[in-house]
């Protein structure tokens, strides 16, 4: 198949403090009617400090090439599941100045979600286990495709499934479809084709769902990396030669939060996936790593709450971020951090920053070690 190309060009709060979302600012992106009249309240003031200010620099060279035509103007995306479809932000900020929006995980049919509780706060971060809601991938496209053609930055669709079947058949019916610049793979589902065992977590398995997706479209396609296994090089691998154009890294740590009464665990599906700053550390182990093992770029998630979180991802050899559970503290953080990347390069005297990737990487390839499995010194 041929690669179509598609380029695309474009254009707070203060750095310092980290605030964790709260259970009823996270529902607010999860649950769509609740929130609508914190966020409208919220939302002129927003637009005003967001026009004043943070526009990067013409000057510096922002953009980022993942593959297959996918140029995105700047580095900064936002992560799936936690910005909706984009278009409940549209009011809040101007998605057009993001590096790219990943859209809510999406699967064939509609889906539920998990029995509640599904959020909870912890220290550091917070667990949810929302179990995947969405309307199933037709409803996406009809409700949402026609808007997203009109906007400059690119939607990434994830894709979520529970046999190979399904990721092929989803990717399927969005190739072709205008406003869809590409695809990203949730593969932390279960297989239930392999007794529920995770694709992401075996790299045979995280191999064939790339595989067979990657034959059924020339849009860039993403992987999503777990970082609920001993060693990300393998499955690194596997998905970089079955064909896909980057990683992004890392989904959510399986975790489980106690009721306060202490007679059950408190989300009603028992497991959850941690996220927010307590996840950066193993997120930047886990591009490191990954970084020195394929060729493909790779965009970091895990923490992202400020400009030092971005540098940090990029030292470790991401070509970008997405910005994930900080959303929900504050909207505009990811534009925001374009404006501010943009100005530390300045300040730095780069016309690029791209001069900022992987300047933390060894100068020359580790051998492999069991440091990354035993976390031993
Ligand atoms: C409420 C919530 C829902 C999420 N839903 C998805 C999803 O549908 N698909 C997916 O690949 N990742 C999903 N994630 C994972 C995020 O995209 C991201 O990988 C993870 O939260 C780590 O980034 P963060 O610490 O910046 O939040 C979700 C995360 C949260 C907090």
């Amino acid at each position: 198949m041929k690669a179509k190309r598609r380029v695309v060009t474009s254009s707070g709060r203060p750095a310092g403090a980290k605030r964790m979302p709260t259970a009823r600012s996270v529902r607010s992106v999860i649950i769509p009617e609740a929130p609508r009249q914190r966020v409208e309240s919220a939302s002129a003031s927003i637009a005003t400090r967001t026009a004043v200010a943070d526009a990067p620099a013409a000057d510096i060279d922002l953009r980022v090439d993942l593959g297959r035509g996918l140029v995105l103007p700047n580095p900064i995306l936002v992560a799936s599941g936690t910005f909706g479809y984009g278009i409940e932000y549209g009011d809040v900020i101007d998605v057009d100045r993001l590096g790219a929006i990943c859209c809510k995980g999406t699967t064939l049919k509609p889906r539920i979600g998990n029995p509640t509780p599904r959020v909870t706060e912890t220290p550091g971060g917070m667990l949810n286990s929302i179990g995947l809601q969405n309307p199933g991938v037709d409803a996406v496209i009809e409700k949402y495709a026609a808007t997203w053609a009109t906007w400059k930055v690119p939607v990434l669709v994830n894709v979520a499934g529970e046999s190979v079947g399904d990721y092929v058949e989803v990717t399927r019916r969005l190739e072709g479809v205008p406003g869809i610049a590409g695809i990203e793979l949730n593969i932390s589902c279960p297989n239930v084709g392999r007794g529920g065992l995770q694709f992401a977590i075996d790299a045979d398995a995280a191999g064939e769902v790339t595989a067979a997706v990657r034959r059924v479209t020339d849009l860039p396609l993403l992987v999503k990396l777990s970082p609920n296994v001993a060693d990300i090089r393998p499955i690194a691998r596997a998905i970089a030669d079955a064909g896909a154009d980057a990683l992004t890294a890392i989904n959510t740590l399986s975790g489980i939060a106690v009721a306060p009464a202490r007679d059950r665990p408190l989300l009603g599906n028992i497991y959850g996936g941690l996220s927010g700053p307590a996840v950066k550390p193993v997120a930047l182990r886990i591009v490191y790593e990954a970084a020195q093992a394929v060729r493909i770029p790779i965009v970091a998630i895990g923490g992202v709450t400020e400009l030092a979180d971005v540098l940090d991802f990029l030292a470790v050899g991401a070509v970008a971020v997405q910005v994930g559970t900080a959303i929900f503290a504050d909207p505009t953080l990811p534009v925001r951090l374009v404006g501010e990347l943009s100005e530390e390069c300045r300040r730095r005297g780069l016309a690029s920053y791209r001069d900022l990737i992987g300047s933390a990487l060894p100068k020359r390839p580790a051998t492999p070690s069991a440091k990354g499995v035993e976390y031993r010194p």
